[in-house]
């Protein structure tokens, strides 16, 4: 596990974005593991800067975002396919034919998670999935307690969770209470993992993440098992290291 520690969250966004415009330079037909939730915003203006500047190309790469809303269709503004069209997609030359999101109204949600995780084999795997990390441990929305031969299922969110995404929705009975989520197994199996984590709030999960010993209780820690894995945060998230 490398850790890097940056100044802020602006050098962090940069350093991600950076690290995928080397992947994408050394394999244009990259396939990429995608995150929501703030952290990565900062990222993804990087990465659009970058583009408008023509210097990255994502004509050939293929996305598989981690997680969805279970019952946020694609045109709801709180859903992850709306965030990332938003701060991504819609200003990029990614093929919309190649944009992998699990379908948060699927009506048959066992065939569409086993369907997912087919999907994401039969396109040899994600080079490269960015993760942030929640406050209390979770990668995509793998809660504590964690099951870490799960591929992609249906999770329940965690209160804390809901409590943390609250803020993007009108009020708390607004927030889903389920969402389809890559599983750990699923995470695992990239071939390269990068994490980002900024701001003192999440200072307390990012010491516990390098200190502590793998434990299903701190979903992320399983990383500290993968070969491949780059942790990026911010002095502020460095502060309790
Ligand atoms: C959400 C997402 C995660 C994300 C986490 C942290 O619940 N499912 O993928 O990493 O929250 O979000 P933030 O970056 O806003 O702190």
């Amino acid at each position: 596990m490398e850790l890097i520690i940056v100044k802020d969250y602006a050098a962090l966004s940069q350093r991600a974005a950076n690290l995928i415009q080397a992947q994408l330079t050394w394999n244009p037909q990259s396939v990429l593991g995608l995150a929501t939730g703030s952290t990565p915003v900062g990222m993804y203006d990087a990465l659009v800067k970058m583009y408008q500047d023509k210097a990255i190309d994502f004509s050939q790469v293929t996305t598989f975002n981690l997680d969805e809303y279970l019952g946020l269709g694609q045109d709801n503004p709180q859903s992850y396919y709306a965030f990332m069209h938003e701060h991504l997609f819609k200003h990029i030359n990614v093929n919309k034919e190649k944009i992998h999101i699990p379908n948060g109204l699927s009506e048959d949600i066992q065939s569409e998670c086993l369907a997912y995780e087919k999907s994401i084999q039969l396109h040899g795997g994600i080079d490269l999935q960015v993760l942030g990390i929640g406050h209390n441990g979770h990668i995509g929305f793998n809660e504590p307690n964690v099951e870490f031969e799960a591929k992609t299922h249906v999770v329940s969110l965690d209160q804390e969770t809901i409590e943390a995404n609250k803020r993007f929705f009108d009020s708390i009975e607004d927030v889903p209470k389920k969402a389809i989520s890559m599983g750990i197994k699923t995470i695992m199996k990239s071939k390269r993992i990068v994490l980002l984590a900024s701001g003192e709030g999440k200072a307390d999960i990012i010491a516990k993440l390098v200190k502590d010993e793998i434990s299903p209780n701190v979903p992320a820690s399983v990383l500290h098992l993968h070969e491949n894995v780059v942790i990026i945060v911010d002095e502020a998230a460095a502060s309790k290291l």
